[in-house]
């Protein structure tokens, strides 16, 4: 027995689980074996659950910190390249010059539009709302690339996690152009990945280009939204994937999970809690309805299962905010004056003291976004685009260190057996 045991006593029985030790964070204790003393853990929503180990992300969310692969995300945001980051997830060491272009080489050769895609975008009815329509080019990846057992290898898995990170700004160009009625923009190599992806939504013909310092921050909003642990989305991609399903398929249950505005639909939803706002006027009345358990309505942006001090992530956006705001002339922007109001009201109440709510990587990005021209109906497939790496990342981990299927248990609350009745005797 290991020496480092959890000692469970329970109806007089004593259990002795192994607990093992991470590289930082909580230690774990493994309860694999209660169900064959006839016990399950019961954690609804996975508060103290670990579902896994892995070497990708660590979030310490008391002290506000997020490494990738051990590198402090104020770090990366502050000096690599989404793309560099991508490769930092994928293979666990950041590149050297050489191996960074030989990998932006491969994504640009992934970086093609493929018609397909357009005419399967184009069935949908202007209403359509983009992430539904990103969840289905997705979807048609997994149709289109579906070959059996086409991920048998670590370098077929690479190749896939590099046409999903090609082809999803693709995808993206498309749901928001075709609702439009607006033709599809050619791609054009030369661009960088953020500035690329602005060319593709807002670019006049293959040769307008972008804004330098636009590109950029786009690129760095992608990279603050790479990988964020096993948070929900993430972790309906890993359970996909433990039913061996096709890798493509699994990020379309990945975009379907994040479009929840309880997660990354968040953004959006923040956009619309501070036109409902207005003013600074009905702070108040709006931070008095967030702490009303009679009423269902919360800060969007606020809060997080994980951070109970600022989103590292936040604060990054919060910079690139100010960049974008005086890049586009905007000395002032109305929403975010709004915003910054009701996050120093709201910092400053008991209730939200008291449960450790701060903004988190949701509350600034809409502004941002906006501000950069984007619908807010696109903030979430923006942190789609960002996020499949971090998704295709730890399906990767998981597929390439061996993996149970996911089938978690319950706690039985319906009737005890009983008899059929005929319909006659009811
Ligand atoms: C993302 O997991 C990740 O890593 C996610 C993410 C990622 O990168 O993948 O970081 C991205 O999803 C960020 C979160 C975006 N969602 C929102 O901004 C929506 C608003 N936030 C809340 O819905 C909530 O904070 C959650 C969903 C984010 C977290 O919910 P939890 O962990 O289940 O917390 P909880 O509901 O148990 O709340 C604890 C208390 C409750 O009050 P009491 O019952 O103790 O009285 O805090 C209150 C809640 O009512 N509370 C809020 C609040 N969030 C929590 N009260 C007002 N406004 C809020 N936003």
């Amino acid at each position: 027995m290991a020496d480092n045991v959890a000692r469970l006593s329970v109806d007089g029985t004593i259990i002795d689980l192994e607990m093992q030790s991470p590289s930082e964070g909580n230690e774990v204790i493994d309860v694999a074996s209660l169900t064959t003393r006839g016990y399950f853990t019961y954690d609804p929503g996975f508060v103290s659950t670990a579902s896994c180990d892995s070497a990708i992300t660590y979030i310490n969310g008391n002290e506000g910190r997020l490494l990738h692969r051990g590198y402090t995300i104020e770090e990366l945001a502050a000096n690599a390249s989404y793309l560099e980051l991508c490769y930092l997830l994928l293979f666990g060491e950041l590149p050297n010059q050489k191996e960074l272009h030989s990998f932006i080489d491969r994504v640009k050769e992934h970086t093609i539009i493929d018609p397909r895609f357009i005419a399967i975008a184009k069935q949908f009815p202007k209403t359509a709302h983009p992430m539904g329509v990103l969840c289905s080019l997705v979807g048609a990846m997994a149709g289109i690339y579906h070959r059996e057992g086409s991920w048998d290898s670590f370098e077929e898995r690479i190749e896939i996690a590099i046409r999903l990170i090609a082809q999803l700004p693709i995808c993206a160009a498309i749901a928001f152009r075709t609702i439009r009625n607006q033709p599809i923009i050619p791609v054009n190599l030369d661009l960088d990945y953020g500035e690329h992806f602005l060319h593709l939504m807002f670019g006049e013909s293959s040769d307008s280009l972008p804004n330098k310092v636009l590109g950029k921050a786009m690129d760095r909003i992608f990279l603050l939204h790479a990988d964020h642990e096993q948070n929900a989305s993430t972790s309906t991609v890993r359970l996909a994937g433990s039913t061996d399903a096709n890798p493509y398929g699994c990020i379309a249950a990945g975009v379907a999970a994040l479009w929840g505005p309880a997660h990354g639909g968040a953004n959006e939803a923040v956009l619309k809690m501070m036109a409902d706002i207005g003013s600074t006027d009905h702070i108040e009345e709006y931070v008095n309805r967030a702490k009303d358990r009679d009423d269902p309505f919360r800060i969007m942006g606020f809060g997080h299962r994980v951070y109970k001090n600022y989103d590292p992530r936040a604060t990054c956006l919060q910079e690139t905010c100010h960049e974008v705001l005086r890049e586009l002339g905007i000395e002032k922007d109305p929403i975010l004056d709004l915003a910054k109001a009701l996050e120093k009201v709201a910092l400053e109440d008991e209730f939200f003291i008291e449960r450790k709510l701060y903004p988190n990587v949701d509350f600034y990005s809409g502004i941002i976004l906006k501000a950069m021209g984007f619908p807010p109906d696109m903030f979430t497939v923006l942190f789609a685009v960002g996020r499949t790496s971090g998704w295709i990342a730890q399906w990767h981990e998981m597929v390439s260190n061996g993996y149970k299927i996911g089938r978690p248990r319950q706690l039985y609350t319906g009737p005890n057996e009983r008899k059929y009745l005929a319909i006659t005797e009811r």
